[in-house]
This record gives C-alpha cells, sequence and structure tokens, in this order.
C-alpha cells in the first residue's frame, strides 16, 4: 500500500501560541487538519468568553489564504472563574471545552487552579451545559517524583472530582501512563484521553539518547516502555475513548537549548505522518482513520468531516529547523526521515 486515504483528521489539543509564532506554525495545522482545540495557555490566559472571541478572531485572520480551518476554543480555568461564564460560553457557539491547568504544573500554568474542590460551581455548570473539562493531569507538589505525578493526579484529583461530579464529561490530555489507560477504560461513560505521537513512539530512554536532548521534553515527561505499550494498545484496540491530539507546542530554539529549558515538543510539521508511522508499526494502519477522524468528533458532539485527505510512502527528511517569528523552532525528528508524507486533500 504505497498511498492512505482517510476522512480528514482534527486535532484535539494544540497549542498555536499568539502573533508571530501564531503566524509561523498556524499553517502546518490548517494544512492538515480541519479543526483543533485550542489551548488557552497564552500569556495573559484566554479566561473569558471574550478573550477567547478575539483570539479565535487572531487565529483566523492569520490564516493562509483559502483555509477553511476551523479553531475550537477553550477556556483557561482559574481559582476566580465565574460559574456564570460557563453558559456564555456555551452560547458562543465556539467554546468547546474548559481547560484545567493545576498551577504551575506546566508552560503558562501560573494562573491555574490551585485547588480544583473550590471550582465545584463551575464544574456543576460545565456538566449541565454539556461543557468538558479538559485537563492537565499531573499533581505540583516538588516533592513528587516526576515520573510519579500523573498516576497520583488520577488518585488524588480526578478520581474524587468524578465522584463528587460524575455527570462532568472529561477529556484527560496527553496521557502518558498505563494507570491513565486503566483509569479511563474504567470509567463508565464520558470519560476520553489525547494521545500523542511522542508518547505514542518513545519512551524516556529518548531524553538521554547520547547526552540530553531538550527536544524530546514535554510535560507530562516521556514514561517507561511499559507506559507507551499500554499506550499503544490503547489505540491499536480501537477503543473511541483514545483519539489524536498532539500536544504540538513550539517554543524557540533558545528556550529549549539553555540551562532551564521549556516543556513542549512540537509536531505539527509532521504530525499525521508521526501517527501512520505508529500505526504501521504496530501492524494497525486501518485503524488510524477512526483515531484520528472520528472519535474525537463523536466524544465532542461534533459532526465528521466531509474531506479526504491522502498520505504517501515516500521519504523525506524533517528540516532542522523552521522560522518562528524573529526565532527559530526545532520540530521533533528534525534532520530524521520520515516514510510517510502528507499528500494534501484528496479528490
Ligand atoms: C505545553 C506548552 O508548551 O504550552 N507544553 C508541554 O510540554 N506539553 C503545555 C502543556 O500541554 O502541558
Ligand atoms: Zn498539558
Ligand atoms: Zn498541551
Amino acid at each position: 500500500m504505497d498511498t492512505l486515504s482517510i476522512r480528514q483528521p482534527d486535532d484535539w489539543h494544540l497549542h498555536l501560541r499568539d502573533g508571530d509564532a501564531l503566524r509561523a506554525v498556524l499553517p502546518h495545522t490548517a494544512t492538515q487538519f480541519a479543526r483543533a482545540i485550542v489551548m488557552p495557555n497564552l500569556k495573559p490566559p484566554v479566561t473569558t468568553t471574550a478573550l477567547a472571541r478575539a483570539y479565535r478572531d487572531r487565529i483566523l485572520a492569520a490564516l493562509p489564504a483559502g483555509s477553511l480551518f476551523t479553531p475550537l476554543m477553550t477556556l483557561y480555568l482559574t481559582d476566580r472563574t465565574d460559574p456564570a461564564e460557563i453558559a456564555t460560553a456555551r452560547g458562543s457557539g465556539f467554546v468547546h471545552g474548559c481547560k484545567l491547568y493545576p498551577a504551575g504544573a506546566t508552560t503558562n500554568s501560573d494562573s491555574g487552579v490551585t485547588d480544583i474542590r473550590r471550582l465545584d460551581a463551575v464544574l456543576e455548570a460545565m456538566a449541565d451545559a454539556g461543557m468538558p473539562l479538559l485537563v492537565h493531569g499531573e499533581v505540583t507538589q516538588p516533592e513528587v517524583d516526576v515520573f510519579d505525578r500523573e498516576a497520583r493526579f488520577i488518585d488524588e484529583v480526578l478520581a474524587p472530582l468524578r465522584a463528587r461530579v460524575p455527570r462532568l464529561r472529561i477529556v484527560f490530555e496527553h496521557v502518558t501512563t498505563k494507570a491513565a489507560v486503566d483509569f479511563v477504560r474504567a470509567q463508565a461513560e464520558g470519560v476520553a484521553a489525547t494521545l500523542t505521537p511522542q508518547h505514542l513512539a518513545m519512551n524516556r530512554n529518548a531524553l538521554f539518547t547520547g547526552g540530553i536532548r531538550p527536544h524530546h521534553y514535554c510535560l507530562p515527561v516521556l514514561k517507561r516502555e511499559r507506559d507507551r505499550v499500554a499506550l499503544l494498545e490503547a489505540v491499536v484496540g480501537g477503543d473511541p475513548r483514545f483519539f489524536l491530539g498532539t500536544d504540538s507546542a513550539p517554543h524557540a530554539r533558545h528556550t529549549k537549548e539553555t540551562t532551564c529549558g521549556c516543556a513542549g515538543i512540537y509536531s505539527a510539521h509532521a504530525a499525521l505522518e508521526l501517527y501512520a508511522a505508529v500505526f504501521e508499526q504496530a501492524g494497525a494502519l486501518p485503524r488510524l482513520e477512526a483515531f484520528a477522524s472520528e472519535f474525537g468528533p463523536r466524544f465532542y458532539g461534533l459532526p465528521l468531516n466531509d474531506a479526504r485527505v491522502m498520505l504517501r510512502r515516500e521519504s523525506w527528511t524533517v528540516p532542522e529547523e523552521y522560522p518562528f517569528g524573529a526565532d527559530r523552532l526545532v520540530p521533533l525528528h528534525a534532520g530524521q526521515t520520515l516514510g510517510w508524507r502528507f499528500a494534501g486533500k484528496a479528490r
């Protein structure tokens, strides 16, 4: 099989940034995907429907001419989120989720939530509105081992939250552990997870291959091989609760290659190619389409895309870097050869 044609996919977890950075990265995503859930962790964060509307307008203005890409916006929850904001967000038609960043857990999470138990009124309003909660699932106590932070979050935050507000729909974002896969599988309904290309393809050894690898550093950090295998089994098994979310998270080269480097891996330049390689290696290429293009819209209650896209079997070399405003950006697998190449819309 030398070409692969699938229904056009959506990216259910994406960082687009703003300004020059937005203009630099948006074409990559808008070429491959019809829609994307756009993360709200700007500086300052996107905390209200009004801010989301303005950000959405900036994204639409930055699209290449003729692009049909639709940004699906999210709100950033803080300790001060007003429960009344949820109905406004739902009424807008363009806000599709609210994001829980535990304060201090990841990039631009300083304004995040310090104690989710204080937000039950907001979570109830979300459950009433059918607005999903999107979760960065890591505890933040500095004494907790960084490799244990996702599993501890399940026990200490997510499971209790689920018990308090069982009607709330939840997307456990960028899951990295067998514990997270097992948690999602054990829920009756209303809980799903996104999976990144890096967590499906690499384990934590990739952080240290021949030396320290800042461009393999993201949060949650890469885990053990047995965790990667559990993620892979979840997606190749065709379980509709596990779907595509790249977490493509661009940072300027000099902010990653430094004494205290930023967390985030950029994958939008080759998102579908990276997932195709994962599925092919697992002998599950026929399962890619549902993972990439069907399970996400079904969870979010949105229509499937009508367009189709093609991938061609062709080796090509990922550029060493891309322009990123006044800076440069190092993409995942820079300088390496990939075996699939995105070939545009199919007729
Ligand atoms: C993301 C970013 O850079 O915004 N970084 C990351 O390592 N994944 C934030 C996030 O998704 O946690
Ligand atoms: Zn995150
Ligand atoms: Zn993210």
